[in-house]
């Protein structure tokens, strides 16, 4: 596949592209939080049950985002949406901002960001750059206590599901980069493509998920591995 042929890319983003740019992965060494799963603590019924601490985990997270910059990975794929001459797709289900701040513009959030307030009264969507606690009030509403992270909990539909699925029954190149593929439906993206004869679908990791619908797998840290596949793209 070259630059001059044109054609459709999709990519698929996880945690492990901004592990270097100094965010925990989910599952990693260093994924756990107070000794609990991502899975005890992302969903509707810990929220319900201990919102403090469900606010206080993403709390932490979204002022780490102010202590962290986009890696060499994050800007060559900005590179190659400016550059690429066909159709091109970055789907992430990473709550941190660094696609945005990078320069990612064809980016879809399907897990949520982090940046970003809902309020469970009126359903404003609001950016968010503080601390969610029992008392912050809706910007919309004024209603106090009823906000809470604009995030897609384990049980919630992810978003922009249509957009995706209509890239990627197009897409002629799907990348899966950083993402262990435990967490669906973003896992099984690269069984949809699949069913489209001739699609070229690579996986770049730290470790092989060992999905065998990935027909190339490249291991190594993303800063060097999607650097490299860029340039070979647009050379
Ligand atoms: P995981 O923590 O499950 O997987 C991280 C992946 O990144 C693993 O495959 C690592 O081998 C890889 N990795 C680590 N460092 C890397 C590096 N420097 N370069 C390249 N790869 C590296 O994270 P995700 O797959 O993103 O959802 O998890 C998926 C979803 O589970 C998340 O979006 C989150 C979580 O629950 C929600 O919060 C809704």
């Amino acid at each position: 596949m070259t630059k001059k042929a044109g054609q459709s890319i999709v990519i698929l983003t996880g945690s492990g592209i901004s592990a270097e740019s100094g965010l925990p992965t989910f599952r990693g060494s260093d994924g756990l939080w107070q000794g609990r799963r991502v899975e005890e603590v992302a969903t509707p019924e810990a929220f319900e049950r201990e919102p403090l601490l469900v606010q206080q985990f993403y709390n932490l997270r979204r002022a780490a985002l102010q202590r962290v910059e986009p890696n060499a990975a994050h800007l060559a794929l900005a590179a190659l949406e400016r550059e690429w001459p066909g159709e091109y797709l970055l789907i992430t289900q990473n709550v941190d901002d660094l696609h945005f701040r990078a320069g990612s513009r064809r980016l879809l959030s399907i897990h949520g960001e982090l940046r970003r307030a809902r309020c469970l009264s009126c359903g404003a969507d609001t950016p968010w750059m503080e601390d969610l606690t029992p008392d912050s009030s809706c910007p919309r509403c004024h209603e106090v206590g009823k906000l809470r992270p604009h995030i897609v909990w384990f049980g919630e539909a992810p978003m922009h599901m249509d957009q995706c699925l209509d890239a990627l029954s197009q897409a002629d190149l799907f990348v899966a980069i950083g993402t262990s593929g435990k967490v669906y439906p973003a896992a099984s993206f690269v069984d949809f493509v699949a069913s489209r004869p001739g699609t070229r679908r690579l996986e770049l990791n730290q470790e092989a998920t060992g999905n065998p619908r990935f027909n190339e797998v490249r291991i190594g840290p993303a800063t060097e591995t999607v650097q490299a596949l860029v340039a070979e793209l647009l050379a």
